[in-house]
């Protein structure tokens, strides 16, 4: 009779072990939302390197930490995060440079080829000219620390506004646009034009995402995450596929294993 033992034994402890372990999932874990310090709390889409685990969120999603402020590489430049709405799939960041530089002179156009990412409706160029022959018109704003006596270099709001001040940008070496974000009833363009260019570019600019959003697993209790370049809802008891109320296959049988193995 000891050979019958030994399997019964055997499932015992696998619904014993399994079970247990699941309770508390160690992706659920993983992917608790974190921050780097200052700035928002990071969680699925994104994930902070070294802090969360690659499965908390899309490659595209990476956040690195630099002195305490989350930071997104796009366009092979670094970004500081400093708000993210989850619930509008929107985030607002600000070209780390603008802090670092006391000579800021962006020499590539941003791009947002190969993102997951696009502008927000209130999304304006703003652009950048560098070594003209010709001098700045106005309301543009001078780059004193890129200029000679000779040639100018200038940043200015639309392309079109060049235009009809029948300045030729053929006169520049080289031009630049990065993203800059206006809206018609926040923002007072006179006062826009008092600033300088440096403090245009610290308000930043929002960029939203698509994609599923978190919402109905974030409020069953779960966290999301990604396994196999899909999402999924890691909740306390293992993954599911969108949400932690709907049971998975395992929950289902370790019910009835503990039902039936506490039972004399
Ligand atoms: C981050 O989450 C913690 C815990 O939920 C909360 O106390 C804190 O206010 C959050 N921080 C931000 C910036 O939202
Ligand atoms: C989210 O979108 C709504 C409606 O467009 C807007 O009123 C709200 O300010 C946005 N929230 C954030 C944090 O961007
Ligand atoms: C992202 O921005 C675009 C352009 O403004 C808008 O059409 C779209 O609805 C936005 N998506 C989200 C999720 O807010
Ligand atoms: C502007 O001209 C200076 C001097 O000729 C050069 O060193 C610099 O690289 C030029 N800048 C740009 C952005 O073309
Ligand atoms: C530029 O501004 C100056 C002084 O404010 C003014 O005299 C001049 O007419 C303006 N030029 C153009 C092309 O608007
Ligand atoms: C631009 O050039 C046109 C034609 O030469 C002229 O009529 C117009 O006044 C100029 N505009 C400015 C802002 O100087
Ligand atoms: C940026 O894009 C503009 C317009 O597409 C182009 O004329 C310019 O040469 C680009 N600048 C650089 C540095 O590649
Ligand atoms: C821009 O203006 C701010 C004050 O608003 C000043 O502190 C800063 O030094 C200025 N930067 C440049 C490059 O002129």
């Amino acid at each position: 009779m000891d050979f019958m033992k030994t399997p019964f034994l055997l499932i015992i402890f696998f619904i014993f072990f399994n079970c247990q372990t699941l309770s508390l999932d160690q992706k659920f874990e993983a992917c608790a939302p974190k921050s780097c310090g200052n700035g928002p709390n990071i969680s699925y889409p994104f994930w902070i390197a070294h802090s969360h685990s690659p499965f908390c969120g899309f490659p595209s999603f990476r956040i690195s930490c630099k002195d305490e402020n989350p930071i997104i590489r796009i366009s092979n430049e670094d970004y500081i995060i400093r708000d993210i709405s989850y619930k509008n799939h929107s985030f607002l960041l600000t070209n780390d440079a603008v802090y670092d530089s006391n000579c800021l002179t962006p020499l590539h156009n941003f791009s947002l080829h190969r993102t997951p990412f696009s502008y927000s409706s209130d999304h304006i160029g703003f652009f950048f000219f560098y070594n003209c022959t010709s001098l700045p018109p106005n309301y543009s704003y001078p780059i004193d620390c890129s200029s000679t006596s000779k040639l100018h270099s200038f940043g200015a709001f639309h392309e079109g506004y060049l235009e009809f001040m029948n300045f030729s940008s053929n006169s520049c070496q080289s031009s630049v646009e990065v993203p800059m974000d206006f809206n018609n009833e926040d923002d007072d363009f006179t006062g826009l034009l008092r600033k300088n260019y440096t403090d245009l570019l610290k308000m930043g600019f929002s960029l939203n995402w698509s994609g599923q959003s978190c919402s109905t697993c974030d409020t069953s209790g779960g966290r999301c995450g990604v396994e196999k370049n899909q999402f999924v809802c890691f909740c306390p008891d293992g993954p599911h596929l969108k949400t932690c109320k709907e049971g998975s296959f395992l929950e289902i049988f370790c019910k009835i294993g503990m039902s039936l193995t506490v039972k004399p």
